[in-house]
C-alpha cells in the first residue's frame, strides 16, 4: 500500500481547519479522506459514517412510486399522517414490541432526526422547572446538536459504568434535581451497539414514572439485535421497550436504517396513549391548550415542516403493512450488517485491538451495524490520526460523549474485497508499534 505520512494527515486537517481530530466530526472525518484520497490515490476503508450501504426496501419504493403517479405529489399531506400510515405504525407496534399504541399517536415525521429535534422541544416546553435533556451516552451527536441548536441545557453520563443495577442510583442522581424534562438514549446503541436489558429499562421507567419526567426511547436500529429472532410479528421475543415500564414514554422508529431508506427521510414517533393525552401547565400557557400529542402534531411539527412527504408515508406504510403481514422479513437483508461486524472484528482482534463496549452484563454485545474498539495505551484522537495515515477512517468515541478510548467503526461501507485490506493495514500498523 502506497502509505500516507503524518504531514499529508497534518495538511488535509490543516486545509479543513481542524486543529485536533480527537473533536473532530463525522462530516470532518469524511472531508479528510475525500481529500487525502484524492491526493494520495489510496482507496479508504471508510467506517466513519452511518449509511446503509444496502438498496432500499423494494416494497417501499414500489408503492411510493405508485403514490406518485397518482398525484399525491400535487397534495399537502395532513400533518397526522396518513391514516393508513398510522394504522401501520400501531399494528407494526404491536407486532414486533407488543406494545398498544393507537393510531393517533403514530405520528410521521422527516427522519427521525425531525423525530427528536420535535420532541425536545415540546419536552423542554412541558414544565418550567424542568430546562435540561438527560443523554445517557454514548449517543449520537447530532441529538446534542438539536439541543443547542435549541437552545436547551443538556446533561449526561457515560453509561459504560453503570449497566445493571448500578443504573438506579446514577439515574437518579440527575432526575432528584428535578429538573429533568426527558432522558434519550438509542437501543440499539449507536455508537457501541450495546442493548439495555429489561432490568435496566425497567429501572429508567420507574423512576421516570417517579420524577414525571418523558424518556424518549431511540429505536433507529430497532430489531437489529440479532442476536435473537426480532422479525416475526405477533409473536415472542419482542424488541425490548421502555413502554413495558412507564407510561411517560415515546418511541422513535426510523425508516432509514431498517428499510434501508434513509433517503426519503421517514420515520415515525409512536407517543403512549396517556402521554398523548396528558395535559402540561406550560403548554397550556404557551398554546393555549396543554395536550402533549395535539400540541406535538398541530403546533411543533405544523410550524416545522408542515407535515412529511406524502409518498415517502405511502412508502412507509406498505414497508410497515407487509413486515407486519408476515410478507417481509426485513432483518434478512440488514443481518449482512452483523456479518460484516463478526468478520471485521475478528481482523481487529487478531491485530491486538479490544472492543472498547464489549459486553451487555455478563453477555457478548450483538455483532450489527457498529461496533467500538481500543488499542492498548492510545488515545482515542491519536488512534484515529494514526488510521488515517493507514487509510482507515472511524470516528473518536470522545465525539459520542464516551468517557472511553478509541473509535466507532461502521459497517455500512465495507466492500468485500476490503477485508484483505483491513487486515494488511493494520498489520502494518501493529508492526509499526512493535519497532
Ligand atoms: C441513534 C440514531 N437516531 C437517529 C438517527 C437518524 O435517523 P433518521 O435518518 O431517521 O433521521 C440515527 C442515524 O444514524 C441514529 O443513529
Amino acid at each position: 500500500m502506497e502509505s500516507i505520512s503524518t504531514q499529508q494527515v497534518e495538511s488535509a486537517q490543516k486545509q479543513l481547519g481542524i486543529k485536533d481530530l480527537s473533536k473532530a466530526t463525522i462530516r470532518e472525518i469524511v472531508a479528510i479522506a475525500n481529500i487525502l484520497e484524492k491526493e494520495t490515490g489510496v482507496e479508504f476503508i471508510r467506517m466513519e459514517m452511518g449509511v446503509p450501504g444496502l438498496p432500499p426496501a423494494e416494497v417501499g419504493v414500489r408503492a411510493e412510486i405508485k403514490a406518485l403517479e397518482q398525484g399525491v405529489a400535487a397534495i399537502y399531506p395532513s400533518i397526522d399522517g396518513l391514516p393508513e400510515l398510522k394504522k401501520e405504525a400501531s399494528r407494526f407496534i404491536k407486532a414486533f414490541i407488543d406494545l398498544d399504541i393507537a393510531p393517533e399517536g403514530c405520528v410521521p415525521v422527516v427522519g427521525s432526526m425531525q423525530g427528536t429535534f420535535t420532541s425536545f422541544l415540546v419536552a423542554g416546553q412541558c414544565d418550567e422547572k424542568k430546562d435540561t435533556i438527560l443523554f445517557i451516552d454514548p449517543g449520537f451527536p447530532v441529538q446534542k446538536q438539536q439541543a443547542l441548536v435549541l437552545g436547551y441545557k443538556a446533561v449526561s453520563f457515560d453509561v459504560y459504568d453503570y449497566r445493571g443495577d448500578k443504573l438506579r442510583a446514577q439515574l437518579e442522581s440527575y432526575l432528584s434535581k428535578g429538573n429533568i424534562a426527558c432522558i434519550i438514549y438509542s437501543n440499539p446503541n449507536n455508537p457501541a451497539w450495546f442493548c439495555l436489558n429489561e432490568e435496566e429499562l425497567k429501572i429508567i421507567g420507574e423512576l421516570a414514572t417517579q420524577y414525571d419526567t418523558i424518556v424518549m426511547e431511540d429505536l433507529a436500529y430497532f430489531a437489529m439485535d440479532f442476536r435473537k429472532d426480532l422479525a416475526s410479528p405477533f409473536k415472542s421475543p419482542y424488541q425490548a421497550s421502555i413502554g413495558r415500564y412507564t407510561d411517560n414514554y415515546l418511541l422513535l422508529i426510523s425508516g432509514s436504517k431498517v428499510f434501508s431508506y434513509a433517503g426519503q427521510r421517514i420515520g415515525f414517533v409512536a407517543i403512549s396513549n396517556k402521554l398523548y393525552h396528558r395535559s402540561y401547565p406550560g403548554l397550556q400557557k404557551r398554546y393555549g391548550s396543554g395536550n402533549f400529542g395535539p400540541v406535538f402534531i398541530h403546533r411543533a411539527l405544523y410550524a416545522i415542516s408542515s407535515g412529511t412527504s406524502h409518498s415517502a408515508q405511502y412508502a412507509l406504510a406498505a414497508m410497515l403493512k407487509a413486515a407486519s403481514d408476515g410478507d417481509f422479513n426485513f432483518i434478512e437483508q440488514i443481518k449482512e450488517y452483523g456479518n460484516r461486524a463478526r468478520t471485521m472484528k475478528d481482523i481487529f482482534i487478531k491485530h491486538g485491538f479490544e472492543i472498547v463496549y464489549d459486553k451487555d452484563l455478563d453477555e457478548d454485545i450483538a455483532d450489527g451495524f457498529y461496533f467500538t474498539i481500543g488499542y492498548p495505551n492510545i488515545s482515542g484522537g491519536d488512534l484515529a490520526k494514526a488510521l488515517i495515515s493507514y487509510g482507515i477512517t472511524a470516528i473518536p468515541l470522545n465525539t459520542t460523549g464516551s468517557q472511553q478510548q478509541g473509535l466507532r467503526a461502521c459497517t455500512s461501507f465495507i466492500k468485500p474485497h476490503q477485508y484483505e485490506l483491513l487486515d494488511k493495514r493494520l498489520k502494518a500498523f501493529a508492526d509499526s508499534l512493535s519497532i
